[in-house]
């Protein structure tokens, strides 16, 4: 196969990684089926617990052997099986790094337990010393500076902690929901993950691509990206996903690009502000702007009131 790069592949990510003369991923995100008895169309998620643990040694092993020395691992895992993932990626010899909860809201209702809504995603490096991390781009604003005017604060704002509970599971009204594929991951998730390890330019590789959330995040911030799926329906659905994205002209805000949008989408969510306090009070929306020039690494000057209006129109379609 040439070239692993702007592509979706068709088969078994063993097989395909397997084929690789060299490591060519700077950032690989996993979302492998949990074994819960997702319905799916071509794979069966509910083997013998062994042969998933197995199968997980072998796609892990795949992934390790196709990221770069540089390279950082993220792996979503539902509670059955995050304590192996944990202890596979340290016997393939890498370093974890943040053993992270997803805490979202529309957790699968119950009737006899408390309601799950959680995922784990760990991250892990394969050089401890040697990773791309830019807390820059991940930084939120500070209790200090929204709430207590505390002239401590540091003014660049703070890294978000492994509690990640800003980010909703992607529902069925969601403009981003792409209605053929059972579990898709919310992009402004994928984003943060993007934003802080990996830099444009950079390949971003997804086993498990699924519904094309990785790819089409990774289009978006100037990064390449490889995505493999078992199902030949889904990959030709992900595919289209991205040309569309590819073929997108305009959006309806000439002040920024798509990027851009997103950007001031995911600090919005993750600052957890009312929409109607962020947009009148000045001082709060400054420290917004700030922060999204800060995420954004470049010399631009940004309008204040143009960013207050993607926050409005962006609060107001999530209604
Ligand atoms: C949890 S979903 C991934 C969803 C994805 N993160 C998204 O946002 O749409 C898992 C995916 O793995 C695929 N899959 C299962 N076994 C596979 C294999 N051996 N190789 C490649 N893909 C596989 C399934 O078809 C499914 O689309």
């Amino acid at each position: 196969m040439d070239g692993f790069t702007n592509k979706i592949i068709e088969g078994d990510c063993i097989d395909i990684l397997g084929k690789a003369k060299e490591p060519f991923a700077d950032l690989i995100f996993a979302d492998p089926p949990f074994n819960i008895g997702y319905k799916y169309d071509k794979y069966h998620d509910k083997k013998e617990k062994e042969h998933y643990i197995d199968w997980t040694k072998k796609w892990m092993t795949a992934c390790y052997n196709v990221l770069k020395p540089t390279g950082s691992f993220y792996i979503a895992i539902g509670d059955d099986y995050a304590a192996n993932i944990r202890i596979i990626g340290e016997e393939l010899g890498m370093f974890a790094r943040n053993w992270i909860i997803w805490h979202y809201t529309f957790g699968q209702q119950t009737k006899d337990k408390f309601a799950r809504a959680h995922t784990h995603i760990f991250y892990f490096v394969k050089d401890k010393k040697n990773f791309t991390f830019n807390d820059w781009a991940i930084r939120t604003p500070s209790d200090r500076q929204l709430i207590y005017n505390d002239k401590r604060a540091n003014s660049v704002g703070k890294n978000p902690d492994d509690v990640w509970n800003c980010y909703s599971r992607v529902c069925g009204t969601f403009k981003e929901r792409q209605g053929w594929h059972p579990c898709q991951m919310p992009e402004l998730l994928l984003a943060r993950i993007i934003a802080a390890s990996s830099n444009p330019g950079d390949c971003v590789l997804d086993p498990f691509i699924g519904s094309g959330t990785t790819a089409a995040v990774a289009v978006k911030y100037g990064r390449k990206f490889f995505g493999t799926d078992i199902s030949k329906t889904y990959v030709e659905n992900a595919t289209k996903r991205i040309q569309q994205l590819n073929k997108r002209s305009k959006n309806a805000y000439n002040a920024f690009n798509e990027m851009e949008l997103d950007e001031i989408k995911r600090l919005f969510v993750e600052m957890g502000i009312d929409k109607t306090r962020l947009i009148e009070n000045k001082k709060l929306l400054d420290i917004f702007t700030k922060q999204f020039s800060i995420r954004m690494n470049d010399s631009k000057t940004y309008d204040t009131e143009k960013i207050a209006l993607v926050i409005k129109d962006f609060a107001e379609s999530k209604k």
